[in-house]
């Protein structure tokens, strides 16, 4: 290669770097949440199993590090001959102890990964779990989750309610391609595969209340990185209040914007592929899943499409408005809808509390 050629090829791998630099840095978590999706906070039984063996693996592989590391200096510095000082080269055919040695320090290094490896993955996906167990059935979509508890009776999208210090047993569902469903404080992460139910399981949920963040991860299409979610780990009080909110049946408005809205809904496709009880709903069996996210208390959720957005009126007109520019790729078509009838639906969409 020319010089000029090397010159464009430096030149490219530095802009290479540069870009991807500049990228890492806009990643930037929402305010006041340091690092949402934290693989190194465990906030469960599962989690805190995956960041032992993780710990363990590490401390292990400095070791390794260590001594190779040590080896090479005092390979380079303490045995080797030095120029105008040539020492005679060894005569030995073979050293049986160092053969022996390193034959067998490696294969005692991989089972000292392995045991623990095996065991972790034997402990982390039970074939029981307790009889109270909370059963909740993940339904992943192009590119939104649904969350239905079948012993409930409730149904949601992209925000799940788990009680804390309760056996929860997810059940992942995929409605069309490949997903991976990665909440990494609380369930670490797994695919979820069309035609194949897999499991996470959190034998002893522990008491960590609070928000946390998922993600799907495994690329999907267009939308994949559009696909997030929230977890809730609620006190069991509060999430006993949840699941009786989420049964009570949807603000039905009479008068002003919202009850505009509520008829626009009805007549609009929305009611094609959105569930909203008593309302509309095309399917009850919840095994095929829904089309469209069920809406009965949208208006109680924080988020909305895949939780890219804070629930608030201008960005679900926005979203009503031109989903396609906010999640490309998007299932649900453009309306046409604006100006006072966007505002109207929005109102209702809204004050399904
Ligand atoms: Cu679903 Cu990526």
């Amino acid at each position: 290669m020319s010089t000029v050629g090397k010159g464009f090829r430096h030149a490219g791998i530095f802009a290479g770097i540069l870009a991807f630099a500049a990228m890492a840095a806009s990643c930037k978590p929402p305010p006041g949440v340091k690092y949402p999706l934290d693989t190194l906070t465990p906030r469960s039984d599962l989690t805190q199993k995956f960041y032992d063996l993780f710990v363990e693996v590490t401390a292990l592989d400095v070791i390794v590090l260590i001594v190779v590391v040590g080896a090479i200096f005092l390979a380079i510095f303490v045995f080797s001959t030095r120029t105008g000082h040539p020492r005679e080269p060894s005569t030995k055919h073979s050293d049986v102890y160092l053969e022996f040695a390193w034959t067998v320090i490696p294969a005692l290094i991989l089972l000292a990964i392995t045991v623990p490896t095996v065991h972790t993955i034997i402990q982390t996906q039970p074939d029981h779990w307790p009889p109270d167990t909370l059963q909740v059935r993940v339904l992943a979509h192009q590119w939104w989750w649904e969350f239905n508890y079948p012993t409930l009776g409730v149904e949601t999208a992209d925000e799940v309610h788990i009680p804390a210090g309760r056996a929860i047993h997810f059940e992942l569902i995929s409605k069309d391609v490949i997903h991976s469903f990665f909440m990494p404080s609380i369930g670490g992460k797994r695919d979820v595969i069309p035609g194949q139910e897999n499991q996470i399981t959190l034998v002893a949920n522990p008491d960590a209340t609070g928000e946390y963040y998922g993600q799907c991860t495994e690329f999907c299409g267009d939308s994949h990185a559009n696909m997030r979610f929230r977890v809730f780990v609620d006190s069991p009080e509060d999430f006993d209040k949840w699941v009786k909110h989420q049964l009570e049946p949807p603000v039905k408005p009479t008068s002003g914007p919202a009850a505009a809205g509520a008829k626009i809904f009805a007549n609009a496709p929305c009611a094609i592929c959105h569930t909203i009880k008593g309302v509309s709903g095309f399917s009850k069996d919840y095994t095929y899943g829904f089309r469209g996210p069920d809406l009965t208390h949208f208006g109680s959720r924080g988020t909305l499409a895949g939780a890219i957005l804070d629930n608030t009126p201008e960005n679900v007109a926005a979203w009503i408005h031109n989903p396609d520019k906010i999640k490309p790729g998007a299932n649900m078509p453009t309306l046409g809808l604006s100006g006072e009838e966007l505002n109207d639906l929005v109102a209702y969409l809204e004050s399904l509390k």
